[in-house]
């Protein structure tokens, strides 16, 4: 039994959207999340700029003595998961990206047609095709990156024709081009939009990331005997700039009872 938090990252509240499918197969967790809203987005920068905040917002949960540290970001997952495990060798590190593409291999086949979407910086990486095909090299993939999507959905335009006519921008011809079945949200802030995605082109199957890391989180700390029970820590969320759209995003998709809401300015450096 390990009754310490675990820690959540993103860059900003997309991360949010892996916590309750976590917590609802595991109620008797509690986490410490961090979204870098202060530097969102991420999924435009350049991969050594991703590796340095990330590092930084790892030491910060690790000196809040996580015992386990999800990377809750596919684009952070794609480019620098060795370097966060190579950092701590001590604490498990689980990237988004490996459960969804195992989900991927088992219930898809050659006769599928999947579509990945993501930022720039996770489809340059070509890191979900590898692992995908790694575990079954039959299956078509097709990538897109989608970049404004980020920037809207942290603005809170999400129930809006404006994100409707974005998702489409993307993903018509995509879609058509590649007569997609399978959509892999390759984004944590794309759950968000799922409802969209699903009214604009109902035939699609969606696997969802986030919802995939959930049951890898519960074997890792069962098989680790990590689990907690009874814990009285409060569940935290810190943002690096405590915009009120993270606020409303915490209160919008969480029914998960006490929590607390901190701003941790990671530049300032200041440790409470
Ligand atoms: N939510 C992130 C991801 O899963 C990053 C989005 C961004 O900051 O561009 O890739």
């Amino acid at each position: 039994m390990d009754n310490r938090p675990i820690g959540f990252f993103d860059s900003g509240l997309g991360g949010l959207t892996c916590i309750s499918p976590l917590l609802s197969a595991m109620p008797d967790e509690r986490i410490i999340y961090f979204g870098d809203t202060a530097r969102t987005p991420y999924g435009s920068k350049a991969p050594s700029t991703i590796k340095t905040f990330s590092l930084q917002i790892a030491d910060f949960l690790v000196h809040r003595n996580v015992k386990m540290i999800v990377i809750a970001c596919n684009t952070v997952s794609a480019v620098c998961l060795p370097e966060l495990k190579e950092r701590y060798p001590d604490i498990p590190i689980v990237g988004i990206i490996r459960p969804a593409a195992e989900k991927v291999a088992k219930t898809c086949n050659k006769g599928n047609s999947v579509g990945i979407i993501s930022t720039k910086v996770t489809y340059k990486s070509g890191v979900y095709e590898r692992l995908i095909h790694q575990l079954a090299p039959d299956i078509p993939i097709h990538t897109i990156p989608c970049p404004a999507l980020v920037p809207l959905i942290e603005e809170g335009i999400i129930e809006n024709e404006i994100m409707d006519l974005s998702i489409q921008y993307y993903m018509d011809h995509f879609l058509t081009y590649h007569k997609i079945d399978t959509l892999i949200l390759g984004c944590t802030h794309y759950p968000l939009i799922r409802e969209n995605i699903s009214k604009l082109y109902p035939f699609l199957d969606i696997i969802d990331p986030a919802r995939e890391i959930a049951s890898h989180v519960q074997k890792q700390l069962t098989e680790s005997n990590l689990l907690a029970r009874n814990s009285d820590f409060e569940n935290t969320f810190y943002a690096s700039d405590l915009s009120e759209n993270f606020v409303n995003m915490i209160n919008r998709i969480f029914e998960i009872g006490k929590f607390r809401v901190a701003f941790k300015n990671l530049d300032l450096d200041i440790y409470e």
